[in-house]
């Protein structure tokens, strides 16, 4: 099968798939990383049909909608492009993708490196950061029931899922664990010009939201 056929066939079963899924990880974010992607990658000497299928399928089944089981997004990908006949070490790279893209934290570790999964991580991220990231944590937290800042909590850094339950800590915390250090995270050069402006949008939005709250502006 050619290329541009199984990259559309590919997009036909992760909308299937992903028909249900709540508003920050539907097919949109899954088109918007694509797009990403795709535009870094132009810059970029890489394998593109790996650095497609890698974004399209790199949350197809999220683990926190599957009991913390890590193991089905892989599983799910790995089946379908077995089924599409696609070659074992073209299969091979696009689940060690999945299995590698996500942030965890500071301390997780990468167990594998290749500029396809440079790409797709940073096209993934870009769409933490900005306006959509700042429409994805609030939509997230309204999930979560969470209040969308509380003056009398201060923000930290390093607050894990238990502390956030804990301390039923406010949606803006999630500015300060983990959106406002992406721009220092990402691989790629384009990554880095368009996180760079991103953050800078944030950075204004938050001053706006501080202002706002005092009832200044
Ligand atoms: P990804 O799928 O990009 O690895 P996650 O699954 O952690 O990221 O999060 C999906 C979206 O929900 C992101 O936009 C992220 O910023 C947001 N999100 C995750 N955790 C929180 C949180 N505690 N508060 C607000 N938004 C969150
Ligand atoms: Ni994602």
């Amino acid at each position: 099968m050619n290329t541009t056929d199984l990259i559309k066939r590919t997009i036909q079963f992760v909308k299937e798939k992903l028909e249900d899924a709540e508003g920050g990880h539907d097919w949109f974010h899954i088109e918007r990383v694509h797009k990403n992607a795709l535009l870094i990658a132009k810059n970029t000497d890489c394998d593109l049909t790996v650095v497609e299928l890698g974004a399209l399928l790199h949350d197809i089944a999220d683990s926190k909608f599957h009991n913390g089981d890590e193991t089905i997004g892989p599983k799910t990908a790995r089946l379908f492009l077995e089924g599409e006949n696609v070659s074992e070490d073209v299969i091979a790279h696009v689940v060690y993708i999945i299995e590698n893209i996500s942030y965890k934290g500071g301390n997780f570790e990468k167990k594998f490196s290749s500029i396809e999964l440079d790409i797709v991580q940073d096209a993934d991220r870009l769409d933490a950061i900005g306006a959509i990231g700042v429409a994805r944590a609030f939509n997230y937290g309204g999930f979560k029931n969470r209040a969308l800042y509380n003056p009398e909590i201060e923000p930290v850094t390093n607050m894990t899922k238990e502390e956030y339950k804990k301390n039923n800590a406010p949606t803006i915390n999630h500015f300060y664990e983990k959106l406002l250090l992406l721009k220092d995270k990402m691989n790629t050069e384009t990554g880095k010009e368009i996180a760079a402006e991103r953050h800078r949008f944030m950075e204004l939005f938050l001053s706006q939201f501080y202002a706002e709250w005092e009832g200044v502006k």
